[in-house]
């Protein structure tokens, strides 16, 4: 039904007959003559229709917005001063012979090229939104991804195998989906949060380099850079160790963004402690294009009577830390007010200031502030010296427990800071192996717990939990986590005693990992790997702002999908035959 598509058609074309199929983008009524802006997957191409050829002509007329047809005819010039340089077709348009209407379409909800829609309306007719030039181009980058991932992977000797959808929780500590048996009743399936634990038991069944593009599963509260079902570009590797595996990941992303974007990333890529990464940015997903960065005053505070700051720093996990933002003293009390709304969100209990207007006038009318009155001047003058700040900046001040106070200020950073430059890759290397769960009063897996601790750090695990370091880590790419994975336990013994140092008692272990437990006795070769989140990858590299607009359907934030309207009520029949009962 075609010779070429609409958009592939340039001056090389003229005086040539073709045959293009499409959708009716546009139709412009001229006085006499209609045009037909004619759209397929390659673009769109201008096409005229005379009245010279009557029949043609009233075929044209009855023409609307996205009907599908197919239109014989010449290539030609369009009249000088008329080109539309915009367009890869903008020199020609189509002198139609013939038009054959395929399809009608019904008056669509909204014109295809609007770029104001509401994202309700955009997911509950997705079909239509992923016919907008930019999903067409946004999908397309995706797969150009996966298509050069998977060459890289290859290339170096890894297979891509399956592992089951169906099957039981797994570590990644989240909330599961749930499948229920309908033939063992009372029982459920879960949908992998990750490939994670049959990976490394591809690792002990020798397969030495796996790789899977495949879906996860996971409850979650969800954002723009979360999805309850997204991708991940998953890896193994047996007797690679954390450098060997970050080496070959490395290259990876450096190719892939080489390959499809014609972007070539620094190399190699920075490396930073997850302890710097807290410290300096508050955030173990540091966005280096700002250059804002947190300054520590813990130490400092401990030495005045500032009930705030002073309570913060005695704490054993206080945090005492300023945000220093350069011409920050032209904020108005408005702009600092909301600011503090913002930290409110972070548990940040208040947002303490200093407008520096003269650095040399240590008191109230130099230090514009609500706080300046409570702090000795030896103090004042110290802040000043650390943050290194000058007439015309502003200092924020957080004060609380060290989470809550990386958290605000960490997000206090990207909010009020300006990112510069283009693309800052990041590995977070020397992750903590457990965060403590004030809530639980227990120690959780900050990664997963099959992470191996770092070596030398193993006596630890029973000393000092919280301060055992772990072979994890992570890629970060301009604030967002792109990727994160570790080198593994291999060995029985050491997953026991992290067993231990999590609270999960042998029998519970048993319980939920026996089999991992037993394929670890019978001689796991030393493995590790990581994961990439495809969604975000690509929502990077399209320059998206959520990773919903380069997935084909992807649910709300509420985690639905408004095309196909899930989740839905079933009926009693089928829930009888899986032994359910609403409550
Ligand atoms: P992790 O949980 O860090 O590690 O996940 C790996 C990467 O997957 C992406 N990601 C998500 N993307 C969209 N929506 C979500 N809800 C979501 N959750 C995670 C992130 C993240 O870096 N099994 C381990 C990997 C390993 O150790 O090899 C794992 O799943 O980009
Ligand atoms: P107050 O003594 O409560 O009036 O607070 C004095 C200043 O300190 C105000 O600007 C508050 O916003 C700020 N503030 C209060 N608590 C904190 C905190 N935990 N961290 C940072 N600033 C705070």
């Amino acid at each position: 039904m075609r010779t070429h598509y609409c958009g592939a058609l340039h001056r090389a074309h003229l005086d040539q007959i073709v045959t293009v199929s499409g959708w009716a983008h546009r139709r412009r009524d001229h006085g006499g003559v209609i045009f037909i802006d004619l759209r397929d997957r390659e673009g769109l191409l201008q096409v005229v229709c005379d009245p010279d050829r009557a029949e043609t002509f009233h075929i044209a007329e009855q023409i609307r917005s996205e009907f599908v047809l197919k239109i014989t005819g010449k290539i030609r010039l369009r009249p000088e001063g008329t080109y539309n340089l915009q367009l890869a077709t903008g020199e020609i348009e189509l002198l139609a012979h013939d038009i054959e209407i395929l399809n009608h379409s019904a008056t669509p909800p909204f014109q295809i090229d609007d770029d104001n829609l509401s994202e309700n309306i955009r997911l509950t007719y997705r079909y239509l939104d992923l016919r907008r030039a930019n999903m067409q181009s946004n999908m397309r980058l995706r797969y150009r991804v996966t298509k050069v991932l998977r060459d890289y992977l290859d290339e170096n000797g890894f297979m891509e195998i399956e592992t089951p959808m169906l099957t039981r929780s797994t570590p990644e500590g989240a909330r599961d989906y749930l499948v229920p048996s309908r033939v063992h009743a009372g029982e459920f399936y879960a949908l992998p949060q990750s490939p994670q634990l049959f990976k490394q038991l591809l690792m002990v069944s020798g397969f030495d380099r796996y790789f899977q593009i495949t879906k996860c599963f996971r409850d979650e509260d969800l954002r723009a850079d979360r999805q309850p079902e997204f991708t991940q570009v998953d890896i193994e590797t047996s007797f690679l160790d954390e450098e060997q595996i970050m080496q070959i990941t490395e290259r990876m992303i450096y190719q892939l963004f080489q390959g499809v974007l014609q972007v070539e990333l620094p190399q190699p890529f920075p490396r930073m402690t997850w302890t710097e990464a807290m410290h300096r940015y508050g955030s173990d997903k540091p966005d280096l294009r700002i250059a804002l960065e947190l300054t520590d005053l813990t130490d400092l505070m401990r030495t005045v009577e500032f009930k705030v700051f002073r309570a913060a720093a005695d704490l054993p996990n206080g945090r005492v830390a300023a945000l220093k933002v350069p011409g920050g003293a032209a904020l108005s009390r408005k702009d600092i007010d909301e600011l503090t709304e913002f930290v409110k969100i972070y548990g940040a209990k208040g947002l303490a200031w200093i407008k520096i207007n003269d650095v040399t006038q240590i008191n109230e009318t130099g230090l514009q502030s609500p706080i300046v009155k409570f702090l000795p001047e030896n103090v004042l003058q110290e802040i000043l010296q650390r943050t290194q700040a000058g007439n015309g900046d502003l200092i924020f001040f957080g004060a609380d427990k060290q989470k809550i106070v990386n958290d605000a200020l960490g997000a206090l950073r990207l909010r009020v800071g300006k990112p510069e430059g283009n693309w800052r890759p990041l590995w977070v290397i020397d992750f903590p192996m457990f965060e403590y769960n004030e809530d639980e009063k227990r120690w959780d897996a900050l990664h997963h717990p099959f992470t191996a601790p770092k070596l030398g750090h193993e006596h630890f695990l029973s000393s000092d939990p919280g301060k055992t370091l772990s072979r994890a880590y992570d890629m970060v790419l301009n604030g967002w986590e792109v990727g994160g994975g570790s080198v593994r336990i291999h060995q029985p013994s050491v997953q026991d005693i992290v067993f231990q140092a999590l609270g999960i008692s042998p029998e519970q272990a048993r319980e939920k990992f026996g089999f991992l437990l037993d394929a670890l006795q019978y001689g796991a070769p030393p493995h590790g790997g990581l994961a990439f989140g495809l969604d975000r990858l690509v929502a990077l590299m399209t320059g998206a702002e959520s990773i919903r607009d380069v997935i084909a359907f992807p649910k709300t934030q509420r985690a639905n999908d408004l095309m196909v309207q899930a989740p839905n009520h079933v009926d009693e029949k089928q829930l009888r035959e899986l032994h359910i009962k609403i409550r």
